[in-house]
C-alpha cells in the first residue's frame, strides 16, 4: 500500500464532508477518488462498502488538528455549563480522532484536552470519578480509556498529587491500552471466550502500545503505565512478569483501576456489568495478593465518598 494513503474507519458522516475519500482499484493497482469535498458519503456508497476506503493521510491529520481546536473550545464551554453528558461526548470525539492515527503523531493533541479537564476540574475528584460511571452501550477501547483516565485523575486528586503528576497519570490512564488500536475488532469484540492463540495476541497490546508511544516525548510515567498495567505484584502478570518492587506507582494504580472499570462498565461481550461493591469485593478476593493493598484502600475510600453524592 502506498504509504501516503491509509485505510481508516469512517465514523460520522459529517466529519468527512470536507475531504477527499479514495478507494483502491486492485485491478489497476491505483487509488481512485471516490468523492470530492462537499459530497456526503451516503450519496456515493452504502455503509457496508465503507471499509474499503482510504484517506490521504495529511488531509486526515489536518482534519484532526482543526477539529481538535474546535472541540477543545467546545469542551471548555460545556464544562462551564456543567453539561456532563455533552462534555463526555466531546471527549469521546476528541479521543476517537486521536486514536484513529496513533502512529502519525496525533496523540500529542490530546494533551490540550487533558490540560483543560485538569484545569477545569482541579481537585474535584468526585466529579471525575462519577464521570467514569456514565455508561455507553458501545463499549470500545475509547470509552474504556476515557473512563480509566477519569478514575485515575479522580484518585490522583483525592491523593492530592501535585499537578504535573496528576497530568502524567491522566495521560497514562488514557493511553494505557493504545496498543489495542492495532488489534482486530474480531478479537477485541468477540462474543465468546477467547482461545489461547487469541489471548496471546491480546497480551501483546502493552508492548504494541509502547512501540507507538516511543515516537512521542511523553514522560516515563506514561510509558510505565502502558507497559505495566497488566503486571501483578506476585509476578503473575504480563508481558514481563515483573514483581512488586519493579512495578511503578502508576503501574500499580492502573492494575486496580483498569479491571475495576472493565467489570463495572456497561455489559460487555460475555460478561455482565457488576455493581461497584461487588466489583471491589471480586478484585479484593481474586487479586488481593496481586495488587497494592494500600492503593486499593485509598481507591475504595475515594469511591466511598463519591457514592454518597449519588
Ligand atoms: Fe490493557
Ligand atoms: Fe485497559
Amino acid at each position: 500500500m502506498n504509504l501516503q494513503y491509509k485505510k481508516v474507519k469512517l465514523y460520522e458522516e459529517d466529519d468527512y464532508k470536507d475531504y477527499n475519500i479514495y478507494y483502491f482499484d486492485s485491478i489497476k493497482n491505483i487509488y481512485k477518488l471516490l468523492k470530492k469535498p462537499g459530497i456526503t458519503l451516503s450519496s456515493v456508497c452504502s455503509e457496508s462498502e465503507r471499509e474499503n476506503f482510504y484517506y490521504f493521510v495529511p488531509e486526515r491529520l489536518n482534519f484532526i488538528e482543526t477539529e481538535n481546536i474546535k472541540l477543545n473550545s467546545e469542551l471548555k464551554t460545556e464544562i462551564k455549563k456543567e453539561n456532563i453528558l455533552k462534555v463526555k461526548n466531546i471527549i469521546i470525539k476528541i479521543v476517537n480522532n486521536h486514536f484513529s492515527e496513533p502512529r502519525s503523531g496525533t496523540l500529542k493533541g490530546i494533551e490540550n484536552m487533558i490540560n483543560i479537564i485538569i484545569d477545569e476540574y482541579f481537585g474535584q475528584y468526585a466529579i471525575l470519578t462519577n464521570f467514569a460511571r456514565m455508561s455507553y452501550k458501545d463499549y470500545t477501547t475509547t470509552i474504556h480509556s476515557i473512563n480509566v483516565m477519569s478514575l485515575t485523575l479522580g484518585l490522583s486528586f483525592f491523593l492530592k498529587f501535585p499537578k504535573n503528576k496528576v497530568y502524567n497519570y491522566g495521560i497514562s490512564g488514557l493511553l494505557h491500552d493504545i496498543g489495542k488500536t492495532e488489534i482486530s475488532d474480531t478479537i477485541l469484540k468477540a462474543e465468546r471466550k477467547l482461545n489461547q492463540q487469541e489471548f496471546e495476541i491480546i497480551k501483546k497490546h502493552p508492548q504494541i502500545g509502547v512501540d507507538i508511544l516511543k515516537d512521542y516525548s511523553f514522560p516515563t510515567e506514561v510509558i510505565k503505565g502502558c507497559i505495566e498495567h497488566h503486571e501483578r505484584l506476585d509476578g503473575s502478570g504480563y508481558p514481563n512478569g515483573i514483581k512488586e518492587e519493579m512495578i511503578s506507582e502508576i503501574g500499580k494504580i492502573l492494575a486496580i483501576i483498569d479491571p475495576f472499570e472493565a467489570i463495572t462498565s456497561v455489559d460487555r461481550p460475555y460478561k455482565r456489568k457488576m455493581p461497584v461493591e461487588k466489583a471491589l469485593e471480586i478484585i479484593f478476593i481474586e487479586e488481593g495478593n496481586k495488587i497494592d493493598k494500600n492503593l486499593f484502600t485509598k481507591f475504595v475510600k475515594n469511591l466511598g465518598i463519591v457514592e454518597k453524592i449519588f
